[in-house]
């Protein structure tokens, strides 16, 4: 079974994407975690993170294992721990070279596919796997929400962790974002064809879980 979740950042879409996978019991694909990697990586080799075809070049030789844990999946690069450390402010917005490349994206297709093979039943999470990686998935979901209502969970998310966080910041930021992921011409945030869409804006995550849940039980 392939179920693929696409969305904008903030949209609810790993924490249920996480959580439809355990109570499926299937395995759980963050695909954002491989463009992370990919950026985390260059800026250790010190690479030039604006020559695509060297980009390109380490994601085909990146050694990025997902690793399935309690709280979701592990990141491993060279064996080597990067969970935390691909999720920073920084990390977040040099993703902007990995996710932007149609080169770093073909190698990145090929390997999410890859995952995907090894995994066989899987629920997968990004922002193109619908419409370009898997696109003969068994159910496809979209999950949206409004900027603000996104700006301000995260916002939420970070006060909680003891960061400091600034609405008005994270909302420009939010909104940055999805203009780049809907006006990349390889990849673009879509809502594929046949794909549930959810809007979230008014939902708790249990709620949003329970409804693709339904959705499942009556598609397969
Ligand atoms: O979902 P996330 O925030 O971890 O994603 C990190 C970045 O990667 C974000 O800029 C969007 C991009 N991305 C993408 O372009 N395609 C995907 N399938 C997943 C993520």
């Amino acid at each position: 079974m392939v179920i693929t979740i696409d969305g904008p950042a903030g949209s609810g879409k790993s924490t249920a994407s996480r959580k439809l996978a355990v109570s499926l019991g299937v395995a759980y694909l963050d695909t954002g975690a491989t463009y992370r990697g990919v950026a985390y990586h260059a800026l250790e080799l010190g690479a030039d993170l604006e020559d695509e075809e060297a980009l390109a070049e380490l994601a085909r030789n990146i050694d990025l294992q997902l690793v399935p844990a309690d709280d979701g999946v592990r990141v491993l690069i060279s064996g080597q721990d990067v969970s935390t450390a691909i999720r920073t402010r920084q990390i977040t917005s040099l993703t902007r070279y990995t996710a932007g490349s149609a080169l770093v994206r073909s190698v990145l297709v090929e390997l999410q596919r890859k995952i995907g093979r090894e995994l066989g039943s899987f629920v997968t999470e990004g922002r193109d796997q619908g419409s370009v990686v898997f696109p003969d998935a068994d159910v496809k979901f979209y999950l949206d929400a409004s900027p603000e209502i996104r700006a301000r969970r995260r916002t939420d998310e970070l006060q909680a962790a003891g960061t400091n966080a600034d609405y008005d910041q994270i909302l420009q930021s939010i909104i940055d974002r999805d203009r780049r992921d809907i006006a990349r011409k390889i990849g673009p945030l879509v809502k594929p064809d046949q794909a549930v869409v959810i809007d979230t804006s008014d939902m708790d995550i249990n709620q949003v879980t329970e409804a693709m849940a339904r959705v499942v039980g009556e598609r397969t």
